[in-house]
């Protein structure tokens, strides 16, 4: 007998679950219905546009083609292994006593209103054994999202081995299936690749175990029907929140139905789950739009300022940071000097980065000192909150890199700890950049992780931000004190959010950037507790456009950290435009920048400070691909749609390519009146723009557009829309 359960609080929500058979987890645009079939068994027969009248999501049929599905399973919501199962599963597992199959049928489901969400948990069991999994689906009503997890639970007499534990099981129905997926390395992160899905699995997934997306992040595109397209179309954009390896199964199945499953990579990590406790997988965070990937993008980003990264609607800090500059080579009086350029330039704060550390071994190379967290007292004997205090009297904050995870093993950590390292007893230890990774699945390295951070942020309260790096992956997966060598993968992450999770609550408002040599860890189960991005080592404008434009599909300006550095060949506009699309910050010897360079980016600190909030917090319009144009162009426009800033750059000039006609806006106020100004130019330079052209209507700057004139003379142009009062 199936029962509904349902909370008190959750008469209202009570309402949008149209029958008991039909259980209809619906946002403001969109519906996912798990029907409940007379076997109790959990299936997917709509995801997509949420219908108008309610009572007919009981007319889906069982399922969307007419041929045969030989197991009921096949849009399973949760697909078990080892029964009558054909397809990948979602779950498999070995029960205590060896069977190694699995049923999950329907108990239960209720759904808890919040104030933007309404929650939905189905409640399954397994007829046979004392093992059950809930599945949650956590429905943003304004963003048109779902976060979706699972807890998985047994109480059977003594451990089950959990083979495979994903987060959510999708069907999607659609007469073709276009993947868009991104790959890399380092300094070439996020490149994209569509294709069309074709019979049988494809699969995303990563086993670095810590940078985890190095070679392939946890985010894609689908697109029904056709490839995804900007603004129109059926697309749903996924990404999973965690910081180590996934694994993502696109299954089109016998029925041509696109089966997804997404979830921790059960590679190498066959679980080891006790009786009585809750396994919670990560969440797979999605969202459908009717409207191609912009839509997509825009809800993804305000779900991600709103309820996720934080701070995600507040401000950030502008920075200078030393790495390019000095590298290793530093003392007190060049910093000093640095704090000074930090506060002539304009920003708010100084980011001292690596090589401040070590004694016995100090770090003034990659390969030596990672874990000995004591200043170095040849650079600088004064010490941290010396340097503090000096940035202070120079009229500047103060931030650090630090990077606890690792260990070099040239350092007094590795030679007191040896068992606190991630290493295979007999075999030869194989090193990324010179060192190790230390094992966070060991309560005790993660108090010394935990303890690292979190002393120097408490002796050091002025501390104004923090540069998290990661610089390796995971080679000889071995922890020396793991009981079950299998857990290893899965408790070195949740250790990790256990770290980051308690420093964020004791240290509420410190701005941490997640950084990874690169895109090596961008992913929204670490931006829980960070609030921003290294996207890239790659910091060559011309890369960037194209970099941040593929990041823009998943992930808010205002945690994209976009720094000015010497890479590449634009000059400094253009380069000073570019990092002006994301989270601002220099990199540069600002006591070796010429008179006018100077001036042009003091002037752009002031133009970013009245701008950043357009940026930060408005919507994303992406309006020409760098894929398909010779240049690229997007705007952000405020909430209100009062104001716009409009980025466009170059990106082939080869025949004298520019902009040579009108590029269409979106997003504006049709009926509002906006003045077009050119922002950000370089001293002594004019803008080519007609001054007496330059009032339009929304509609008008939509419907026909305006033309930026971007050209090899002006390779970046950044306009502001200002509607009148
Ligand atoms: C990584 C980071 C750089 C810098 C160096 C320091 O490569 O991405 O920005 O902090 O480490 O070693």
């Amino acid at each position: 007998m199936r029962v509904a359960t349902l909370t008190t609080s959750a008469f209202f929500a009570m309402q949008l679950i149209s029958t008991a058979e039909d259980i209809a987890i619906t946002t403001r645009s969109t519906a996912l219905v798990v029907r409940i079939n007379d076997g109790q068994n959990p299936r997917i027969v709509h995801f997509g546009k949420r219908l108008a009248h309610q009572e007919e999501y009981a007319k889906l049929p069982d399922q969307p083609r007419s041929t045969e599905d030989y197991t009921g399973l096949y849009n399973s919501a949760y697909t078990p292994a080892g029964s009558r199962n054909l397809l990948e599963p979602a779950i498999q597992a070995i029960h205590a006593d060896g069977n190694p199959s699995l049923d999950l049928r329907y108990v239960s489901h209720e759904s808890i209103q919040g104030p933007d969400t309404i929650t939905t948990e189905i409640h399954l069991k397994d007829p046979a054994y004392p093992f059950q999994v809930t599945l949650f689906y956590k429905a943003y009503q304004d963003e048109d999202l779902i976060e979706q997890w699972s807890v998985i639970h047994h109480d059977e007499p003594s451990s089950v081995k959990l083979e495979k534990y994903a987060s959510a099981n999708l069907t999607i129905s659609a007469a073709n299936y276009y993947l868009t997926q991104f790959h890399g390395d380092w300094a070439k992160e996020m490149q994209p690749q569509e294709s069309k899905l074709t019979a049988g699995i494809k699969v995303l997934d990563s086993k670095l175990g810590t940078r985890a997306d190095l070679f392939q992040p946890p985010s894609f595109l689908i697109s029904l029907n056709q490839p995804a397209a900007e603004d129109t179309g059926e697309v749903i954009a996924g990404t999973l929140a965690w910081t180590g390896n996934f694994k993502m199964d696109f299954e089109v199945d016998p029925l041509g139905e696109l089966r997804l499953i997404a979830g921790i990579n059960p590679y190498a990590s066959e679980y080891v789950l006790d009786p009585g406790v809750d396994f919670k997988t990560p969440s797979f965070i999605y969202t459908y739009s009717s409207e191609g990937k912009g839509l997509a993008s825009r809800n993804l980003h305000q779900w991600a300022r709103k309820h996720r990264i934080p701070h995600g609607e507040g401000n950030r800090l502008t920075l200078l940071n030393n790495w390019e500059a000095t590298y290793f080579d530093f003392d007190e009086k060049k910093l000093e000097d640095l704090f000074a350029d930090g506060k002539k330039l304009g920003v708010d704060l100084f980011l001292l980065d690596d090589g401040w550390f070590g004694n016995k071994y100090p770090r003034n190379g990659d390969n030596a000192g990672l874990g000995d967290w004591q200043e170095n007292q040849k650079k600088i004997p004064n010490g941290i909150g010396n340097l503090i205090q000096k940035s202070a009297e120079a009229g500047i904050k103060f931030g650090i890199w630090i990077e606890p995870e690792m260990v070099n093993p040239k350092s007094e950590l590795f030679e007191n700890h040896p068992d606190w390292v991630v290493m295979l007893p007999n075999r030869v230890p194989y090193y990324f950049r010179n060192q190790l990774v230390l094992d966070l699945s060991n309560p005790e390295v993660r108090k010394f992780v935990h303890d690292t951070v979190d002393q120097l942020l408490t002796e050091h309260p002025d501390i104004a931000y923090i540069k998290w790096d990661c610089n390796a992956v995971i080679y000889n997966a071995w922890s020396p004190t793991l009981k079950h060598q299998g857990n290893f993968y899965v408790d070195f992450v949740n250790g990790f959010y256990e770290i980051t999770s308690d420093l964020r609550k004791k240290h509420p408002d410190i701005p941490m950037m997640l950084c990874s040599g690169g895109g090596g860890r961008v992913d929204y189960g670490a931006l829980n507790d960070f609030t921003e991005f290294w996207p890239s080592d790659n910091t060559d404008a011309l890369e960037r456009v194209f970099l941040q434009w593929n990041y823009s599909y998943f992930f808010p300006s205002i945690a994209t950290c976009a720094h000015i550095t010497e890479w590449g060949k634009q000059p400094l506009k253009y380069r000073t435009d570019v990092a002006m699309m994301g989270k601002l910050g220099y990199d540069i010897v600002v006591s070796e920048m010429s008179p006018d360079d100077l001036k042009f980016s003091q002037e752009a600190l002031a133009t970013y400070a009245k701008i950043k909030d357009v940026i930060w917090h408005g919507d994303l319009y992406r309006l020409a691909s760098p894929y398909e144009n010779d240049f690229a162009s997007l705007s952000y426009v405020s909430p209100g749609k009062d104001r716009a800033i409009w980025f466009n750059y170059l990106v082939n000039n080869r025949y004298q390519k520019g902009s040579d006609r009108a590029i269409k806006l979106k997003g504006l106020n049709p009926e509002a009146t906006y003045q077009i100004t050119e922002i950000n130019l370089y001293p002594g330079k004019s803008s080519a723009l007609d001054p007496s052209a330059n009032q339009f209507s929304g509609d008008y700057l939509m419907t026909v557009g305006y033309n930026p004139k971007v050209n090899a003379d002006r390779s970046s142009v950044i306009l502001q829309l200002e509607a009148a009062k």
